[in-house]
């Protein structure tokens, strides 16, 4: 690959030079384009802008790739647990058993709740949104933790990012506590993160619950698979508030409302609706997808098609065959994953999806585990952020210590009137 590309515009001549990834990929660096030109780039949605180096996350969309710090999500997926994850995306590397087990503990120490923060939920509507909710309590915490906004010091970091992997679980469950109107379960520090979460979820003070291993590994998997996917946009959300440096947990509150919308995590919940009305309605597969193609009729197939994957997203291959082997060990006959297997078939086989590489991504399938598995809908969204809480985190830890880390700010090309003079308003 030559070291730099030439960019004429005009009677001038300018040099780019050329950036490469570790895995090849190429980029330009324009950083002195406008200097040099009075041009910048014109990229809506930032498809093909590299808004930072990162030695986080690989994917290769057209090959249907993702890797955390060179490790296939498969594997991860199979044989690791959130935890450790949560450790490698933070350290750049595995854990040893020693470091897995003192993370693990320090996680468990923090996961309860100052009082005033379970209070604090009784200012807000109980039909309010579970992510709306979630992400005011975040936000909310940095008030009662203002002195670990230090990024000086390495060592009130660390408090902030293990506070806030302990707490989003109870912060996540106290959500749905609060929407029915029961009162909070209080984490159980003896037992693992995803069945602490369910523990929370759904016991209640008159009623033990014992968490299924069926249904906490399907959680943990879950949370594993969503834990980081590069510069989405809920992640360059969170590294853009956290270029003006901002107390991280408001970093994070952000990165929630950003997952928050149906063209990005939402999209789990709204799988599950659509799928539900194909039911309600016996509609077929096949006239959804009809509806879905027709450019005047607002239906999307949700949990299809990705900015970056244009080949199946390798999370949702996972979650397909989780799904399965979920439903079948607990004994769930699912309608709605029938229904989501049918419409991928037609999909898949339609030339509009197959035109625009148009496939199932991570939000197809997730749903259906998560409502085989008792999750209510409102909470699906939820639950995806606490699985990407430490690529936010990880992201957010990197830009900091980047040479190159400036303040988020993009340019704009300016469209609206020119000059004209201020009219009173008696002559408007
Ligand atoms: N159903 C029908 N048509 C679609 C779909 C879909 N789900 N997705 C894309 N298209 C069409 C789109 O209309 C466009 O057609 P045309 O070229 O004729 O105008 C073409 O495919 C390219 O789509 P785009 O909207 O320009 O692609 P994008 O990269 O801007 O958007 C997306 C990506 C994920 C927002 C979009 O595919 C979508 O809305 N999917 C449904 C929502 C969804 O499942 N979101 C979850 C994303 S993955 C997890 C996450 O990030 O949270």
């Amino acid at each position: 690959m030559p070291d730099k590309a030439t960019l004429k515009i005009g009677d001038k001549t300018i040099d780019l030079p050329v950036v490469q990834g570790s895995e090849e990929e190429v980029a330009l660096d324009i950083r002195h384009l406008r200097a040099e030109t009075g041009a910048i780039t014109y990229d809506p949605g930032y498809a093909n802008t590299g808004s930072c180096k990162s030695d986080i996350t690989f994917i290769d969309g057209e090959k249907g790739i993702l890797r955390y710090c060179g490790y296939p999500i498969e594997q991860l997926a199979e044989r690791s647990s959130f935890l450790e994850v949560c450790s490698l995306l933070l350290n750049g590397e595995l854990p040893n058993g020693d470091e897995l087990q003192a993370f693990q503990r320090s996680v468990s120490r923090h996961t309860m709740l100052h009082e005033d923060v379970n209070r604090f939920y009784r200012a807000l509507p109980k039909d309010a949104h579970p992510m709306a909710v979630c992400s005011t309590v975040v936000a909310a915490l940095s008030t009662f933790y203002p002195h670990l906004h230090d990024l000086g010091s390495p060592e009130r970091t660390q408090s902030a990012i293990i506070r806030l992997i302990a707490k989003l679980p109870t912060i996540a469950a106290l959500c749905f506590k609060h929407s029915k109107g029961q009162p909070a379960i209080y984490p159980d520090n003896d037992l693992d993160y995803s069945s602490n979460f369910l523990r929370m979820m759904f016991a209640t003070p008159c009623e033990s619950y014992e968490p299924d291993p069926v249904i906490a590994k399907a959680v943990d998997q879950l949370l594993v698979l969503h834990a980081d996917h590069e510069q989405n946009c809920s992640t360059s959300a969170v590294r853009l508030v956290g270029s003006s440096r901002p107390h991280l947990f408001a970093c994070i509150a952000a990165g929630i409302g950003a997952l928050w919308g149906p063209l990005h995590g939402g999209a789990n919940q709204k799988v599950i609706e659509m799928l539900e009305r194909i039911e309600r309605e016996e509609g077929s597969a096949a006239k959804f997808v009809a509806r879905a193609k027709d450019k005047g009729d607002s239906a999307r197939l949700m949990g299809f098609g990705h900015r970056v994957y244009k080949n199946y997203d390798p999370r949702a291959k996972i979650l397909r065959k989780t799904a399965i082997e979920v439903l079948d060990k607990l004994g769930v006959k699912s309608r709605l994953l029938d229904i989501g297997m049918d419409l991928e078939e037609v999909a898949l086989n339609d030339p509009y999806f197959i035109e625009r590489k148009l496939y199932p991504n991570v939000d197809f399938y997730s749903g259906i585990i998560y409502k085989a598995i008792g999750i209510p809908v409102p909470m699906f969204t939820v639950l995806f952020a606490m699985g990407r809480l430490p690529g936010w985190i990880a992201q957010w830890v990197e830009m900091h210590h980047q040479d190159d880390f400036r303040i988020g700010r993009p340019r704009q090309v300016y469209t609206g009137p020119t000059l004209r003079d201020y009219v009173s308003i008696e002559d408007r």
